[in-house]
């Protein structure tokens, strides 16, 4: 189920004819709509690092669309390159549905959800990186430490470190499922209010963040994709964390600010303008009925920005 899909073709405004960019087509719920929306001359690329989501979203989308829509397995982070090669060279909307598809959530090989038995991979691409069980295979405590805090904001992170590090002694933490457990085993039960969030949550998020250099690439498809638009089109993300979000937030605020001088200095000498308008000023949530309908939407915040001729 798309998340806040109703707001997101709000905020994209995709008119007939126009050429639009989904970096994250996952499962093609989003695309699906934003290209009805175009209806019925306007072009849509969807990327995914994922080859399997690609292929069933070809399958499921070029019936109906035909040439209109264009399919590429890629890295957002390639965005720059990747799209002019795609005849995407300026366009009128781009937009990110940032983290993982329930697709690859429900993958038992993939070891992206705590209950499934096969191996702890957790790469949105399999053929590149390292999976997440090498991660927890090799890293001494400390490093393990600083990637639960810095991706993950755990509380935890150097109890739960320790733990891995004297498990591995006898077996790796291979699966999804020992991870969880031992995750639940070493740390507390949370507060009361955030029972109904696993306790490995945190865990989870940072090995995926580590192990597909997410915010890194966020930042580099971030400014790729403003490149892209033309006057007057949108950047439209939606973020399911505090750290994604943040990312978004302050690169929005210093686009839109344009000028990197310090605060100290005179008079600009940057020279860089400001090239976006913030379209709501603090982002948007979903509605109370689409979180009971689909809780993956729960912590969801739509941003949206307009670029400005520069
Ligand atoms: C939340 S899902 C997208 C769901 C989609 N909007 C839909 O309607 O089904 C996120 C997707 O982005 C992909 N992804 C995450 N990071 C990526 C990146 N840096 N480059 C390309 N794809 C990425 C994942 O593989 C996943 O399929």
């Amino acid at each position: 189920m798309p998340v806040m899909v109703d707001e997101v073709v709000a905020m994209l405004a995709p008119a007939a004819g126009s050429l639009q960019i989904d970096a994250t087509v996952g499962g093609g719920g989003h695309t699906e709509r934003i290209l009805g929306a175009t209806d019925p001359d306007g072009r849509l690329l969807g990327l995914d690092a994922d080859g399997a989501a690609i292929a069933r979203v070809r399958e499921r989308l070029e019936p109906r669309f035909g040439p209109r829509l264009r399919l590429r397995q890629a890295n957002f982070s390639q965005l720059a390159t990747v799209a002019p090669e795609e005849g995407f060279g300026a366009v009128d909307g781009c937009f990110f549905d940032l983290g993982l598809s329930s697709f690859q959530l429900a993958d038992a090989d993939r070891g992206f959800g705590f209950r499934t038995g096969g191996p702890l991979d957790m790469r949105f691409d399999a053929s590149r990186g390292v999976p997440a069980a090498e991660l927890l295979a090799t890293l001494d405590a400390a490093e393990l430490t600083a990637l639960f805090r810095a991706y993950g904001e755990e509380p935890f992170a150097g109890r739960i470190a320790r733990a891995i590090v004297e498990a591995r002694r006898v077996a790796p933490v291979a699966t999804a499922e020992e991870l969880a457990e031992l995750v639940a085993r070493v740390a507390p039960s949370r507060a009361p209010g955030r029972r109904r969030v696993h306790p490995a949550t945190r865990v989870f998020q940072a090995l995926r963040i580590a192990v597909n250099e997410e915010l890194e690439s966020l930042s580099t498809g971030l400014a790729a994709a403003l490149d892209l638009l033309r006057p007057g089109g949108r950047l439209v993300v939606l973020s399911y964390h505090s750290l994604e979000d943040r990312i978004v937030k302050r690169f929005f605020q210093a686009e839109r600010r344009g000028c990197v001088c310090p605060p100290e200095a005179p008079v600009c000498v940057c020279g860089r303008a400001p090239r976006l308008r913030l379209v709501t000023a603090r982002g948007l949530v979903p509605a109370a009925d689409e979180i009971v309908a689909n809780p993956r939407a729960r912590s969801a915040r739509l941003r949206t920005a307009e670029r400005i001729a520069a």
